[in-house]
Parts: C-alpha cells; sequence; structure tokens
C-alpha cells in the first residue's frame, strides 16, 4: 500500500490532513449533472479512496445535485473519525443543468441543511463559500453579506470551519474580518498559475489552498514538456502534474478527481514521486 503520509500533512482549521485526498465531482453523471454512469464503480472508488489511507474528500450538493454526497453517504457511512469532508454551497442546479447562484439568506441556510442531511452528519466539517459573481473564475465584488451568513452558521454549530472559493486575493482579505478561513480552494495546475501570489501568502498565513482541477479538470493537462518529464521518470504525466503540486507549496492539499480505482490508484502513488530541481525547473516553465 501507498504510504500517503510521505507527502505530509497540513491543517485545516482543527482538522490535519494528509497532502493528497480525493475530489468526488466527476462521480456524478455527465456535465456534473444527474447520477453516475456507473453506480458500483463510483461507490467502489469512494471506498478505495479511504481504504487506501485519504482522510480528505472533496464535495458539493451541487454536484449531481445532491448525487455525490448521497454517493458518499452510502459507500462510507458511519464515517471513520479522522474523515473530513469538505463541501461548498452559493449555487444551485436548474432543470437543464445550469449552475445557478444561490446567495440569499434564506438559499445559504438551506444549502447547509441539504449538505448535512444528504451527508448524513451532525455539523459539516469545512463549507467552502463559492463566489459566484462569475461562475468561470474569481471576480471582485462584495462576499460580506453572504459569509457573514455562513459565519452565523457557524455559530449556531452547523458548520465547522470555512473557506471560500474562487476568490480574488481581496476577497481573502476581507472575508478574514468576517470569519476565520482556514482554505481556498481555486484553480491552479502546471498550466494555470493566477494564484501564485496568493499560494504564497496563504502559506506564510498557515492557511491551506486547494487547487480545483489539479489535473485540468475536464480536459486533463497536455504538454509535450510533462510527457518528456513523466517517461523520463517512468511516471505518468498525471503522476507529475501532482507531484509538481505537492513540491510547488507546503499548504497545497491535492483534490484530484476520478471515477476510475485505477486512476486513482496512479493519482495516490504521485507521492512516491521525486522531482530533481531541473524537472521542476522545466515544469515551472510550461506555466
Ligand atoms: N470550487 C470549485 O469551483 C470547483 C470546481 C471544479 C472542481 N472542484 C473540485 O475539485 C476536484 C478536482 O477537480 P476535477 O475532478 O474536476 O478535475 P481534475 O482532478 O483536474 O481532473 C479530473 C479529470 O482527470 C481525469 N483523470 C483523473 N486521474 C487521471 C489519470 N490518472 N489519468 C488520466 N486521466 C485522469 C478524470 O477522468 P477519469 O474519471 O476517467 O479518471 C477527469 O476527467 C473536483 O472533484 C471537485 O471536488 C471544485
Amino acid at each position: 500500500m501507498i504510504d500517503l503520509d510521505k507527502a505530509g500533512t497540513f491543517a485545516m482549521g482543527s482538522h490535519t490532513v494528509k497532502r493528497i485526498g480525493y475530489g468526488a465531482m466527476q462521480l456524478a453523471g455527465p456535465g456534473v449533472f444527474g447520477p453516475p454512469k456507473d453506480h458500483a464503480g463510483a461507490l467502489a472508488v469512494l471506498r478505495e479512496a479511504v481504504a487506501s489511507g485519504i482522510d480528505h474528500i472533496d464535495t458539493s450538493d451541487f454536484y449531481g445535485p445532491y448525487v455525490t454526497n448521497q454517493l458518499i453517504r452510502e459507500a462510507l457511512h458511519p464515517y471513520p473519525s479522522n474523515l473530513v469532508i469538505v463541501t461548498k454551497i452559493s449555487a444551485r442546479r436548474g432543470a437543464d443543468g445550469s449552475w445557478i447562484p444561490a446567495f440569499s439568506r434564506e438559499e445559504l441556510t438551506e444549502a447547509v441543511h441539504s449538505n448535512l442531511r444528504n451527508l448524513g452528519v451532525d455539523v459539516l466539517d469545512v463549507v467552502n463559500l463559492r463566489s459566484m459573481l462569475d461562475i468561470h473564475g474569481p471576480a471582485e465584488g462584495s462576499l460580506e453579506a453572504p459569509l457573514a451568513v455562513l459565519a452565523d452558521l457557524q455559530r449556531q454549530g452547523l458548520v465547522r470551519h470555512i473557506g471560500l472559493s474562487n476568490v480574488t486575493r481581496k476577497q481573502v482579505a476581507d472575508g478574514r474580518r468576517i470569519a476565520p478561513i482556514v482554505c481556498v480552494q481555486n484553480l491552479y495546475n502546471l498550466a494555470h498559475r493566477d494564484d501564485d501570489a496568493l499560494i504564497d501568502e496563504l502559506a506564510a498565513a498557515g492557511t491551506a489552498y486547494v487547487p480545483f482541477f489539479p489535473l485540468g479538470g475536464f480536459t486533463p493537462l497536455q504538454s509535450t514538456a510533462l510527457s518528456d518529464i513523466a517517461k523520463q521518470l517512468g511516471a505518468t504525466p498525471m503522476q507529475v502534474a501532482l507531484a509538481w503540486l505537492l513540491r510547488r507549496a507546503p499548504n497545497i492539499l491535492l483534490i484530484p478527481g476520478t471515477s476510475s480505482v485505477a486512476h486513482l490508484r496512479e493519482n495516490l502513488a504521485a507521492v512516491d514521486l521525486a522531482l530533481s530541481a531541473d524537472a521542476m525547473a522545466m515544469l515551472d516553465r510550461i506555466g
């Protein structure tokens, strides 16, 4: 079995997790909408993740909707005491699968209760407020009102820790004045480095940075340099992409997504990959 501890751990508030976890979004149907094409296969991926030592799963009620949370509950409840499930709120899905902002007090409160119900827990470990000011990427604008609602829900004991997703540096700084922020989840990978400065700031502050689309998302990363380095190391490009993120900064927590047990195992083996300074320099140039 791969020793995931080799990659170290990092804290999200009171939860200390291994630096490689699992993102459950790929378990929902096409377009993150509807049931999985292979229900038993989806349960098998989740069970393999935990059996392999993963202690951090990323999800949301808006994947499916409700599908990934219900799969997590079916596969893993009652949960191991060390498992940290991170969810996110502030969107809902239209009947056509569209992503609709859901930022009102009523919608955010219902989203927390719905995540509690679907995951089968009394308290959510970490809830990310996902900015929907622009669905495709961080956009400036105030998140004060929805964050204050989430902080209220935290005070009521329904949410242990709060994170932010799809946000700018200013929104993180402003957010910290409203509630303690334990993690930031933004798009970042070998080819998309907009958050370099933010990652370093968060590292200095001891705050976790959780890149989404670590493998490139719906279209996994493709690069000749990446493939060449992978070949030299006897590894796969996806493993090199994850190993690069692990080396990039100590506060990076990985949540690569997959619907395949074979890919899950391949991704976890990235913790065994040592990248030389030369390989790091070549990979750095991809961005
Ligand atoms: N906060 C946000 O706005 C936001 C947005 C998007 C995602 N997320 C979170 O971030 C997590 C990670 O993102 P993601 O799953 O969308 O993207 P990802 O991890 O970058 O990549 C997933 C894609 O890579 C493929 N893949 C995985 N392992 C592979 C391997 N070893 N070889 C070849 N292909 C491989 C998957 O296909 P297979 O299923 O065939 O393996 C899937 O198509 C999500 O699960 C979700 O929890 C958050």
